[in-house]
């Protein structure tokens, strides 16, 4: 492992910590999903990598779909406003839909796309996220299938998870300096 970027404050999940929980998650959904029409939705751009490592830790048939929806920006805070920036390019009737987040956190972005998917009718539809945050106030009641692991709410970045489109590409999820976004 190299050295720790000098923005991030604590390393909250290391690169092994991860490849476990994913793999944990990806035999889970491999059990339930034998035999389904498998359809794994990314939400661009914050769960690429998830998705990149869960898909592989997924052993039944599978096609892989993205949308992009926004709902940060460059903000730190939830606009509550999500919009489509990018829609599926297959259709998902009759299919098992699961839809790949990087992290639940207002559970805005999931809230409106649950809605929005399941107006497609799907013949399923479930969530696997990768961090749930625990958040102080109020979250959009969302029940993820699948979870990798509970997170604090600070400030979380890396695996994907960016603030200002930075450090997604850190292999580990740490927490970032507040003298970095305040
Ligand atoms: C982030 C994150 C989730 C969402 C979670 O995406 O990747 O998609 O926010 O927050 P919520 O539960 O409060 O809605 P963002 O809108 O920053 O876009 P990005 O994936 O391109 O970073
Ligand atoms: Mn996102
Ligand atoms: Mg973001």
């Amino acid at each position: 492992q190299g050295a720790m970027h000098p923005d991030i404050e604590q390393v909250l999940f290391t690169e092994e910590d991860i490849a476990a929980m994913v793999k944990r998650m990806g035999a889970e959904i491999s059990r339930d999903y034998q035999g389904k029409d498998l359809v794994l939705i990314a939400v661009l751009r914050g769960a690429v990598v998830f998705m990149g490592d869960l898909m592989r830790s997924i052993d039944v048939p599978l096609a892989i779909d993205f949308m992009a929806v926004s709902s940060y920006g460059d903000k730190a805070k939830s606009s509550g406003v999500v919009r489509i920036v990018k829609d599926l390019d297959m259709d998902i009737k009759g299919r098992d839909v699961l839809i790949v987040e990087d992290i639940l956190d207002s559970g805005l972005t999931l809230k409106y796309l649950m809605k929005n998917l399941s107006s497609r009718n799907p013949a399923s539809i479930e969530v696997a996220t990768f961090l749930w945050k625990d958040v102080e106030g109020k979250q959009a009641a969302i029940n993820p299938k699948y979870v990798g692991t509970h997170c604090p709410d600070a400030f979380v970045v890396g695996y994907g998870l960016d603030f200002a489109e930075r450090y997604r590409n850190l292999p580990y999820v740490g927490i970032l300096k507040p003298e970095v976004y305040s």
